[in-house]
């Protein structure tokens, strides 16, 4: 698994490189705003369905809209399209239908006003954690010196000073994530997007990095989209949590979060409001909507 994502990473860094994807980042000063409109993207179903003509919807109708510098945080059931989503919101596939406006600019596909985590770790393993985090740099043809200064700033950021000459291998899962995450906001995007980005490390490492994550945000104001199927996580994060219907994906109900910031797990694990806030997003999920939905004729697509 390992191996696909660093090739996955890889792949949004080589597409980024080319000229006609690359965006000037951070152009207007107050940017990171997204809207979402009408997003389908569907598959060509196996068997029957495959048969008759119709195409899997992954996502159908999905409509958000996330302000600037907003922790909004995604969750659904298993299968629901949320990486579907984050793959158009990278820009790596394109929808059936509707679009996404980064700072009212079309996606039109990866650029370095956005910064991408994946599950996993997908770091590259033959590079130093100094070379991880200055591989979007190198990319971009920052200067060596500036390159350094700016993964001096981000390694110490996620706290992996002496870590500097590390493999990958070398670290532990939560490591890895801090490096993948420096590697992502070391070129200054906009916008970070994390799927499921804590889901392979233990229940402690977790909870420690989503306080980072947490003090990173506040500290570089970013728009963060954050994938999860963590009700807790999902919570515990954002602004605000987009809850996910399933089959076709779509917006069910977005619920605000209104826990005080700064905010750290440990302050609002055992509140009231925080466990009124994770029963009301669970009962959202169990309400369950027909899978037959998620097939529809592809005509007119
Ligand atoms: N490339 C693909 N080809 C066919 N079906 C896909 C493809 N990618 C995703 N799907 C299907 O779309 C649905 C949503 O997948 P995904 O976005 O990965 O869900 P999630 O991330 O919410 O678990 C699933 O039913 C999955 O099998
Ligand atoms: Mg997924």
């Amino acid at each position: 698994m390992g191996g696909a994502l660093a090739a996955k990473a890889a792949a949004i860094f080589n597409v980024i490189a080319g000229p006609e994807t690359s965006a000037p980042a951070g152009a207007t000063g107050a940017a990171g705003k997204i809207e979402i409109h009408g997003l389908s993207r569907s598959f060509k179903p196996k068997g029957n369905a495959a048969i008759r003509g119709e195409r899997f919807f992954a996502l159908r109708d999905f409509n958000l809209e996330i302000n600037r510098g907003e922790f909004i945080t995604i969750v659904g059931p298993s299968g629901c399209g949320k990486s579907t989503l984050l793959d158009l919101l990278i820009g790596l596939s394109r929808p059936d239908e509707g679009q996404i406006l980064i700072d009212g600019k079309p996606v039109n596909g990866p650029a370095f006003d956005r910064g991408i985590v994946l599950q996993g770790y997908a770091l590259f393993p033959w590079r130093t954690v100094r070379r991880n985090v200055e591989f979007g740099l190198e990319i971009k043809g920052t200067p060596g010196k500036e390159r350094r200064a700016k993964s001096d700033h981000f390694i110490k950021l996620v706290d992996l000073v002496g870590f500097e000459n590390h493999y990958p291998h070398e670290l532990s899962g939560g490591m890895q994530q801090r490096v993948a995450i420096a590697r992502a906001l070391a070129y200054d995007p906009e916008v970070l997007l994390m799927d499921e980005p804590f889901a392979a490390v233990d229940a402690q490492t977790r909870e420690t990095m989503q306080d980072e994550i947490l003090a990173i945000w506040e500290k570089t104001g970013k728009t963060i989209i954050f994938v999860t199927h963590s009700i807790e996580e999902a919570v515990v994060l954002a602004d605000r949590v987009a809850v996910m219907s399933r089959q076709p994906g779509a917006v069910k109900t977005v619920v605000t979060v209104n826990l005080p910031r700064p905010r750290r797990i440990g302050d609002v694990r055992n509140t009231v409001e925080f466990g009124d806030l994770t029963s009301r997003v669970w009962e959202l999920l169990q309400d369950k909507e027909p899978a037959v939905l998620a097939y529809q004729s592809g005509a007119g697509i």
